[in-house]
């Protein structure tokens, strides 16, 4: 129970791998809040699966990308609880395409949510993580940002600059006990690569050494690590969970 007593707000935990980070956070003894902006069922789901494991969570709607919503949720969330120790940046979007045909605004998505969403909400959390030198920030990026991916330009591009985002922070806040890691998934199971036809899933595996696609706890459990005692001394660093396609 390391994350006992600790206040922590995972922005798209009310699914896929954000809910499996959310169980796993709440697990380790923290007070969760679960952030989602367009599904409300799916964030109550994930707090009964907390409550009825016996951990305490809360949820809250907020666009990541909006400036203002941000700035106030983190208000709310520190008038509630009285603290924010951990901010967990996982909510992201892809709007695929390749680059002749990719509309500007799919670009702008794109960047705002995985990029500028992680910014706002770091740097936001990130005052109050320095008042009580002490705080934990994971971004989730993904093996993409790495390797690059016809089709997906503006996402490659978001989850790259979330890893320039991530060492930059670590060196700033360091001095404040707040460290600033990042987690790299490869493939995982989750709604957005269900909607990839099989005989692309197949070719994905086929890539893969470890020869199947990643669960939402496989991340889960890196972003414990990352947050974990076991992680102090892991600061500027981005855990690569990919089954051995990105080495
Ligand atoms: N799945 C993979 O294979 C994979 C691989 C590498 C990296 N990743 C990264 O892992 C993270 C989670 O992926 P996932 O597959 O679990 O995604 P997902 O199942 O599509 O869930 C996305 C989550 O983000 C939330 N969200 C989207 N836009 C938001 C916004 N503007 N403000 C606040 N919340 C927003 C969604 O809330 P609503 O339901 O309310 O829309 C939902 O909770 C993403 O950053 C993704 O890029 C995933």
């Amino acid at each position: 129970m390391s994350l006992k007593g600790k206040i922590a707000l995972v922005t798209g935990g009310s699914r896929g791998i954000g809910r499996a980070i959310c169980q796993r956070v709440s697990s380790m003894g923290a007070h969760v809040y679960i952030n989602y902006v367009s599904n409300p069922a799916a964030a109550e789901e994930t707090q009964k699966m907390i409550q009825g494991a016996g951990g305490r969570a809360d949820i809250i709607c907020f666009d990541v990308a909006a400036g203002e919503q941000v700035q106030d949720a983190i208000k709310q969330i520190t008038t509630a609880a009285g603290s924010l120790d951990v901010l967990v940046n996982n909510a992201g979007i892809t709007r695929d395409g390749l680059m002749a045909r990719m509309k500007e605004s799919d670009w702008d998505l794109v960047l705002d949510t995985n990029l500028k969403g992680a910014f706002l909400c770091a740097k936001a959390a990130s005052r109050v993580m320095m008042k009580n030198k002490w705080g934990r920030i994971v971004n989730i990026t993904s093996v993409i940002g790495f390797t690059g991916n016809a089709g997906q330009i503006n996402y490659a591009s978001a989850k790259a600059g979330l890893v320039g985002l991530t060492k930059s922070m670590a060196r700033e806040f360091a001095s404040r006990n707040i460290t600033v890691n990042g987690v790299a998934p490869g493939y995982i199971v989750t709604d957005m690569t269900s909607s990839l036809s099989e005989d692309i899933q197949e070719k994905i595996k086929a890539e893969i050494p470890l020869a199947a696609l990643g669960t939402a706890e496989d991340v889960a459990g890196a972003v414990a690590y990352l947050l974990g005692e076991d992680g102090r001394y892991v600061t500027g660093q981005v855990l690569h969970v990919n089954g051995g396609m990105y080495m």
